[in-house]
Parts: C-alpha cells; sequence; structure tokens
C-alpha cells in the first residue's frame, strides 16, 4: 500500500462514557484471541426487536460477543440471520432494545443522539455491497465528503486515500466511469480516510466478479495488517472465512458459534 501512515488518528469525545479507554489505537498489534490485547468490541446480551404494529421481529436475541483490536472478523449466517441488525448496530445507525455494547470505549447503549453522531464520525467506517457513492461527485471528491467536519486538508487526506487503494490516477472519474472493483476501492478509501479504528463490511464483494472480490479482499486484509484495524466484514460466501482471525455464525438472531481460523490464508489464495 503506497503512502499510507497510521496519522491523523481522531479521538473520541463523548461525554458519558465510564470507559477510560476513549483514545484510538496507537499501535499495531497482531491479532489473536485473548493475549491480554485489548479489547475494542463487547456485546453483552445485545437484543434488537424491530416492532411494525402488532407484529414484533426478533432480529438478535441475547448476543455476546468480544473483538479484540486489530481483529479480523467474519460474519456468516443464512438471509434474515441478523448481519446487517448487528452491523448497524455496531455502527450506531440503529439503537439496541436490550443489554449492552461498548465500542473503543464508548458505550454506545448509553450515548445522546449527539454523541452517536460523533461516535459514527469518528470511530467506524463502512462499506457497504452497493457502494453508495454519489454519481455527480468524482473519485476524490466522494472520498473528501467523508472528511467534512475533520479538520485539516481535506483534498491532500482524500488523495492519500485514494493513492492507499491503489487509485490516484482515476481521482477525477466519476463513478459511472469506473469498474464495479474500482467504485468499491473509492468506497474504501471513503471509509479509511478519517482512519477510524473500525471497519465495518457489509457484503463488499457480493456485487463483484469472482476476481475483482479478492483484490478487494486483499485490500481489506492488506488495511487490517498494515493500519491495524479492526475489520467486522459480512458475507454469504463462506470461503471468506479463511482470512479471518474469527468467524462468527449467527442463526435466527443468536451467536450459534464462533471459530478461530487455525491457518489464516492469503486473499489471493481463496477458492469458491
Ligand atoms: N428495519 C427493520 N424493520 C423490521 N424488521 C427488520 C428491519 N431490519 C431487519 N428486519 C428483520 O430482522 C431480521 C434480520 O434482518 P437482517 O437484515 O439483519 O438479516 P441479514 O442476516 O442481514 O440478511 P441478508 O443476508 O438477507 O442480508 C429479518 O427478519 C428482517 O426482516
Ligand atoms: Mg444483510
Amino acid at each position: 500500500m503506497v503512502g499510507w501512515t497510521r496519522k491523523g488518528t481522531v479521538k473520541g469525545r463523548g461525554a458519558r462514557t465510564p470507559f477510560a479507554a476513549r483514545e484510538a489505537p496507537s499501535t499495531v498489534t497482531p491479532a489473536a484471541e485473548g493475549d491480554g490485547r485489548k479489547e475494542i468490541i463487547r456485546l453483552e446480551g445485545v437484543s434488537k426487536v424491530y416492532r411494525m404494529g402488532d407484529v414484533e421481529v426478533q432480529a438478535l436475541k441475547g448476543v455476546d460477543l468480544t473483538v479484540y483490536q486489530g481483529e479480523f472478523i467474519v460474519i456468516l449466517g443464512p438471509s434474515g440471520s441478523g448481519k446487517t441488525t448487528l452491523l448497524n448496530l455496531l455502527g450506531g445507525m440503529d439503537t439496541i432494545t436490550s443489554g449492552r455494547m461498548v465500542v473503543n470505549g464508548w458505550d454506545i447503549s448509553r450515548l445522546t443522539v449527539q454523541e452517536l453522531t460523533e461516535y459514527r464520525r469518528t470511530q467506524i467506517g463502512f462499506v457497504f455491497q452497493f457502494f453508495n457513492l454519489i454519481p455527480t461527485l468524482t473519485a476524490l471528491e466522494n472520498v473528501e465528503l467523508a472528511l467534512e467536519l475533520v479538520d485539516g486538508d481535506h483534498r491532500g487526506k482524500a488523495r492519500e486515500a485514494l493513492e492507499a487503494v491503489g487509485l490516484a490516477h482515476r481521482a477525477d472519474h466519476f463513478p459511472n466511469q469506473l469498474s464495479g472493483g474500482e467504485q468499491q476501492r473509492v468506497a474504501i478509501a471513503r471509509a479509511i480516510c478519517k482512519n477510524p479504528p473500525i471497519l465495518l463490511c457489509d457484503e463488499p464483494t457480493g456485487e463483484l466478479d469472482y476476481e475483482t472480490g479478492k483484490k478487494v479482499l486483499a485490500l481489506m486484509q492488506e488495511i487490517n495488517e498494515k493500519m491495524g484495524q479492526t475489520i467486522i466484514l459480512v458475507t454469504h460466501n463462506s470461503a471468506i472465512s479463511e482470512i479471518s482471525h474469527r468467524t462468527v455464525y449467527l442463526h435466527s438472531g443468536r451467536l450459534a458459534k464462533v471459530v478461530k481460523t487455525e491457518v489464516r490464508k492469503r486473499a489471493e489464495e481463496l477458492e469458491w
């Protein structure tokens, strides 16, 4: 990865969290479960109920999970098992019904709306299945937009992020002038440009062909290893679990099992 350094780390600012560890991680540590490494995400009995009139959908049912700094976690599960719900809760896009969720020192079950906005802005980068780029903005402008409200040289940071995903030469192209894989790389640049400690990815390769999908996964693996970002990646593709440190299996809103990957593969070696 060219030109990317672990700088510009953003600090959390919420007032109501009882935890001391409010600063984003400053060192990169190799990931393995436990080993005294810093816990970055803790879910305790997390449930989510959607109510629509008289109908209740229990999307998550008492999920307990601890994730350590620098881990690459893959979440697998059938359609409707609660994967996106879990990601949206972690991303502060939705609120839990019961339980407790602490992310990098932010007790997000207790945040005010304002604090939640600050949390999303400083702690989370999101990568979606359908890229979600703004069609009337260039690649560079799409990345720059994510830096709104951040101090400093937006254009420089955006260029640096595009360079990190190998797309500096496409900075002035509009999304419809880019391939699917390139659009997803712009979306990844947008997610990492603020250097958030956590990246949440919902089916990031769902719309991509085999080779392009593998390239995007290789980029995620590189980001995880070189920048030390904790990555939570949701997918239907069980082969992707082979690049994870651990895979979380959801079933009907419950955490069915968590499996450690004994021999991790490089993304380039994956086959499906
Ligand atoms: N906003 C919502 N309102 C009501 N029900 C919802 C809402 N979002 C999700 N659900 C329900 O919660 C359950 C879990 O949905 P979720 O989107 O988390 O599943 P998923 O595992 O991501 O599925 P997929 O693999 O199809 O994307 C489903 O039964 C779904 O219908
Ligand atoms: Mg989903």
